[in-house]
């Protein structure tokens, strides 16, 4: 707020609660001239109205309501750019990122800020922090038995990642299923723990201009052949001739990234599992202007407790488990 609004706020602000309490004191003292309790001299349809005072217990809120306003406006912010005396605000506000977050945390305990939202995240830290650190030392196959441990990572998972792979964990277009044992990056517990962790970003590199249009048609004929489609097969054995400039990811029988140990993240083009669609359209879209899927990094956000948990609960998903 600019010093002119600040200070336009604040005038308002006083003014009226001058003037609320000059007419509550007007109004207590008797200025009619006629005896409290006697008639005011007028009677409407019998009724009569008498010069009564205003009543004790109204006086004492209203009192009462006016020294808390006042207190209140000193003690918090909002009158104008005035911070508070308590120095308090809900959040670290104008914050954009979590390093910045970071550091508006240490900021703000630096100046004696009472920031509500780093209060009550402490607060919760202390409380469930032990809980979690608990399970944390349990490893993922003990944990996938665990009902406890599984409806709490089924609750992260629902505040957390069901916005992109929804709240069944089986995704949608462009957002693995989690549930079908079908990885991009591995499905072992180290693997998923990694995956959350760290974040992944695929690169699948668009090949409209290596290929030209007639070599996307061929590809795409070669991959869909690979999942056991109808195709030409003339389109396919040559899309099969240059398919080895796709297998130092995706190996050369197409099996993808983890079949052949490799870090990359590239499905497996044989078992009719699509991420991002298997007509012969979005097929195409994706041979000629690749793909690149994020899945965001939970280490600063979640820490590693929670992430263990997390893990146990993905894991358990495609595995014998509790859950199940
Ligand atoms: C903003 C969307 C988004 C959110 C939120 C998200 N993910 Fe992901 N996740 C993705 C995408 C996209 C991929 C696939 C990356 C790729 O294309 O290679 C992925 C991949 C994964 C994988 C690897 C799957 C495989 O086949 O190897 C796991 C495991 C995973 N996410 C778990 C989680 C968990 C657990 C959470 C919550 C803490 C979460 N994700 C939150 C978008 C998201
Ligand atoms: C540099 C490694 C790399 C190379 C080379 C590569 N891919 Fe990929 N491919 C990927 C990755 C990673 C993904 C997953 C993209 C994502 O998750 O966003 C992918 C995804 C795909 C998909 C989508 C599968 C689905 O389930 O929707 C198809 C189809 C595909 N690649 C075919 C090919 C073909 C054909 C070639 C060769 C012309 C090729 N790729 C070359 C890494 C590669």
């Amino acid at each position: 707020m600019t010093s002119f609004w600040s200070i336009w706020v604040i005038v308002l602000t006083i003014t009226c609660l001058a003037l609320i309490f000059g007419l509550l004191l007007w109004n207590l003292k008797n200025y009619t001239g006629v005896k409290e309790g006697e008639s005011c001299g007028h009677e409407f349809d019998g009724i009569e109205e008498l010069n009564n005072p205003l009543p004790k217990w109204w006086t004492i809120m209203f009192f009462a309501t006016f020294v808390w306003s006042v207190f209140y406006l000193a003690a918090y912010p909002g009158l104008g750019n005035w911070e508070g005396l308590f120095k308090w605000t809900s959040s670290n506000q104008g914050v954009t990122s979590l390093t910045e977050s970071k550091e508006a945390v240490i900021a703000a305990q630096e100046n004696g800020e009472r920031v509500q939202l780093d209060a009550e995240y402490r607060a919760a830290e202390d409380r469930f922090g032990p809980i979690f650190k608990e399970f944390a030392s349990k490893d993922i196959e003990t944990l996938v038995t665990d009902a406890k441990a599984l409806e709490i990572g089924q609750r992260l998972f629902s505040q957390n990642c069901a916005q992109c792979h929804g709240s069944d964990a089986r995704g949608g277009t462009g957002f693995p299923n989690l549930a079908d044992n079908d990885w991009l990056y591995g499905g072992t517990p180290d693997k998923i723990k990694e995956t959350i962790l760290n974040g992944r970003v695929a690169a699948m590199p668009g090949w409209k201009d290596a290929l030209g249009e007639q070599g996307i048609k061929e590809m795409t004929a070669y991959v869909l052949s690979l999942s056991g489609r109808k195709v030409n097969q003339k389109d396919a054995d040559a899309g099969q001739a240059k398919f080895a400039m796709c297998a130092a990811c995706h190996g050369m029988d197409g099996k993808g990234s983890v079949a052949h140990n490799l870090p990359f993240g590239a499905p497996n083009l044989t078992d009719n599992i699509w991420l991002y669609g298997g007509s012969q359209r979005a097929v195409e879209d994706t041979l000629a202007h690749g793909r690149q899927g994020v899945m965001p990094a939970w280490k600063d956000i979640l820490g590693e407790d929670k992430v263990h948990l997390l893990t146990a609960y993905v894991y358990s998903l495609s595995h014998n488990s509790a859950a199940q």
